[in-house]
């Protein structure tokens, strides 16, 4: 008879009190899938004293994660305190070096860290699982790392924060302004009290970190990826969008080009007829493109308590059931260092939204600077005025390179009669 797996469990919050309630009620489901019974034999958050209802009797108590991660009665260490930096990447840190494997859902941890912490794993022969960190119930990571581990990946993609997500939809939806929806989503926990992690695109930006990694043998490096978040999205971008025939999420992309491996997360207008523009509300939504299997499309909840829960149990099952993997799909010493694709040389179109003054001559004014650099114009809209002095115009244009456009924006906001920055949003192709 195999012996019950023994866990340590740090952090007691939303997905730690989810994991302990999973265990409680489909304990039964769960050792019958790994022919072996969980038991959590320690626990720790930072407030001993505060009630939380899980029926923790049968755990140690630990003040300190560091001494968790190294207490010889567990086995399996599971990280869920947050935070790239400080006691979680200590405690983690620990764990491993202590031969234990390691689960977690700290998706800023593996974003910035998991090239030494996934070395360190393997040297010690056991897992680092990081499910939950990407895409929170959905199982992207077990998707590359297992079930199409025998593809190449060309592109992978998707929709990866629920609170931008929610924002934008609602935008879309109600025709409210970025800052009341952002307001309505704190109310209602969708966002953050500090929202700057999701709205700044930097949270989409840990995720597009890992799945790039896995999917192109690259190592995982958060600086690599370019981030704009969704703040200068204007309810008036949202409408005239959706008049064009685009809905506007925020993506995070991962693509090989000729100049490396792109990662890229910025707000971006779809095509309305696609499966991510109908993708709405706190959803999550990831696309694969590989050679054998074509196009791979994963929907569902991206964070809360049950759905994130059930991703950490996955992945104690699996090491329950004795399946250690390299975490990032191949052995580190095939993951190499890849070269970024820049910005200036990404290829598409462009939605341009200018503010100009109402005078005669400004389109032809535009309309020069954009041929002199070679940017041609799809289409153009001018709507009523804003304020009584200026309209706003918006632009769609034609394929062109990221350099070839942001010189001909400055060469635009170089005139007085445009009294604020154009903004520019990326046309992409799904
Ligand atoms: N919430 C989601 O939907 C979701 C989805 C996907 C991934 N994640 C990730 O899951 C992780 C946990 O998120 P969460 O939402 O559950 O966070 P949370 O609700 O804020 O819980 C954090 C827990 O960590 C404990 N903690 C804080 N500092 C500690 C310390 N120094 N030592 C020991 N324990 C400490 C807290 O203790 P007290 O309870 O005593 O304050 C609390 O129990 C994060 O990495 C997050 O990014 C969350």
């Amino acid at each position: 008879v195999t012996e019950n797996l023994k866990i340590g469990i740090a952090g007691l919050g939303t997905v730690g009190a989810g994991v302990l309630k999973i265990l409680g009620v489909s304990g039964d489901l769960i050792a019958q899938c790994c022919a072996r019974a969980i038991d959590v034999v320690g626990i720790c958050a930072r407030d001993r004293a505060r009630e939380r209802g899980l029926g923790l009797a049968g755990a140690a108590w630990f003040d300190d994660a560091i001494a968790l991660a190294k207490d010889p009665t567990i086995e399996v260490f599971i990280e869920l305190i947050g935070g790239s930096d400080g006691v979680a990447l200590d405690a983690v840190r620990t764990a491993l070096a202590h031969g234990k494997h390691v689960v977690t859902a700290n998706k800023a941890l593996i974003a910035l860290h998991g090239a030494e912490l996934g070395a360190l794993a393997e040297a010690q022969g056991v897992a680092l699982n990081f499910e939950a960190a990407v895409a929170g119930g959905i199982p992207i990571i077990k998707a590359l790392r297992e079930g199409l581990s025998a593809n190449r990946v060309s592109r992978v993609y998707g929709i990866l924060n629920g609170t931008c997500n929610y924002i934008l939809s609602d935008m879309e939806e109600t025709g409210r302004s970025f800052d009341a929806v952002l307001k309505q989503a704190q109310e209602l926990g969708y966002a953050e009290s500090d929202p700057s992690f999701d709205i700044g695109g930097i949270d989409t930006a840990h995720k597009l970190a890992i799945l790039a990694s896995i999917a192109f043998g690259a190592q995982v490096d958060f600086s690599h990826v370019h981030i704009e978040g969704i703040e200068y999205i204007s309810a008036n971008d949202i409408i005239v969008a959706r008049e064009l025939g685009y809905a506007i999420k925020l993506l995070g992309l991962a693509c090989r080009t000729d100049q490396g491996v792109e990662q890229r997360v910025h707000p971006c207008l779809v095509k309305s007829d696609d499966a991510i523009a109908a993708v709405n509300g706190v959803v999550n939504a990831v696309v694969v493109e590989s050679d054998q299997l074509g196009r791979l499309v994963m929907e569902g909840a991206g964070a809360g308590e049950s759905p994130t829960a059930s991703a950490v149990i996955a992945d104690i099952i699996d090491i329950a059931r004795g399946l250690v993997l390299p975490p990032f799909l191949r052995p580190s010493e095939f993951l190499r260092s890849e070269a970024v694709a820049p910005m200036a040389r990404h290829e598409g179109a462009y939605y341009i939204r200018l503010t100009a003054i109402d005078r005669p001559g400004v389109m032809a004014v535009i309309a020069e600077d954009l041929a002199h650099e070679g940017v041609s114009i799809d289409t153009i809209i001018q709507r009523g005025a804003e304020r009584a002095d200026s309209v706003p115009i918006i632009l769609l244009t034609h394929q062109c390179r990221e350099s070839v456009m942001v010189k001909a924006l400055a060469r635009i906001s170089s005139h007085d009669v445009i009294v604020k920055p154009p903004r520019m949003i990326r046309i992409e192709q799904l």
